[in-house]
């Protein structure tokens, strides 16, 4: 490539950097689409990310209205939405079997059980110890509500794909960009750049102010504040379904992360002791 004028190379190298940093994303399986990948900077990214807990309380809205009709959670118990460390942790209920919104969410729900004294199937509502319920009775009537696709468990969706944050994310705003020439979509199935190939079998879940946020927060000390509830734009909500999501793939994170760094200022101050006696040890010794 030769440049007649600094201008041209300025601009060959900015087409050129564009290219190889990928900003046009290219949807897998040989197609190419103008989406553009977005990559928020994630409170829960880095050695001493937290979660964002009030996004996670929002999320867990927007999870139970929208996608649980078609999603399970199967690996989250209702009391596990109390625990310390939790989205609904409240600090006048240590115990989550007393919190209140966490018997309200249960109460929320109905499970299948057996009678014990009968041994007949029944249904009844969800306590704190129960774990969200399958949606869908079996994998064929998944299929079937679908269009033959079965609706995959979000518990740990956000560990499941590559940088699941952002996937998840950009899968909910990448609806309605324009399908490329020569894309086909047959009925059923939904244009979505972020899909491995284009295609999906979910419709665009999300839509503008889709759920009313609670003019109410749990605050980092785990008390209840009234706030100003924020717009529901399809950013918002996408943003905190993955703090939610983020938080159901990887409950222990900010433990596993405070334990980490305890460790290392232990190991630190060790190191310090150690190195002071050994000049202590050896101080009457030339060497
Ligand atoms: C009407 C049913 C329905 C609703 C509501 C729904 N989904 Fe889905 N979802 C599906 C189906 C079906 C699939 C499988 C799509 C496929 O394999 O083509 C799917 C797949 C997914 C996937 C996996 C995509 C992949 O990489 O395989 C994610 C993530 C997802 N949905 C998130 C959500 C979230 C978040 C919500 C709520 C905002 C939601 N869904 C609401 C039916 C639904």
């Amino acid at each position: 490539m030769a440049f007649k004028t600094t201008k041209n190379f300025i601009l060959g190298a900015i087409v050129a950097a564009a290219s190889v940093t990928g900003i046009a994303y290219a949807a897998g399986g040989g197609v190419e689409s103008d989406y553009k990948m977005e990559h928020p900077d994630w409170s829960f990214n880095g050695p001493f990310g937290k979660y964002d807990m009030v996004a996670a309380q929002r999320g867990y809205k927007v999870y139970r209205e929208v996608c649980a009709s078609c999603h399970s959670l199967k690996y989250v118990a209702f009391r596990h939405l109390g625990d310390k460390g939790a989205p609904f942790y409240l600090a006048d209920f240590e115990n989550p079997n007393d919190n209140p919104y966490v018997k309200n969410f249960a109460a929320d729900w109905t499970i299948e059980d057996i009678d014990n004294e009968t041994g007949d199937v029944i249904e009844r509502p969800g306590i704190t110890a129960d774990y969200f319920p399958p949606i869908f009775p079996n994998d064929a009537a998944a299929r079937a509500s679908n269009g033959g696709a079965i609706p995959p468990d979000l518990s740990s969706m956000v560990k499941a794909r590559n940088n699941g944050a952002d996937y998840v994310y950009n899968l909910m705003l990448a609806y309605g960009s324009p399908i490329p020439k020569g894309v086909e979509i047959t009925p059923g199935l939904h244009w979505n750049p972020v899909m491995d190939g284009g295609k999906i079998a979910m419709a665009a879940p999300l839509s503008e102010g889709l759920v009313d946020y609670d003019p109410v927060e749990i605050n980092d000390h785990g008390e209840l504040k009234t706030i100003a509830a924020p717009e529901a734009t399809v950013e918002q909500m996408s943003h905190d379904l993955v703090q939610f999501l983020a938080w159901s793939a990887d409950p222990k994170m900010e433990q596993r992360k405070s334990v980490g760094l305890m460790t290392l200022i232990y190991l630190i101050i060790l190191s310090l002791l150690l190195f002071l006696s050994y000049k202590r040890v050896w101080r009457n010794v030339k060497h």
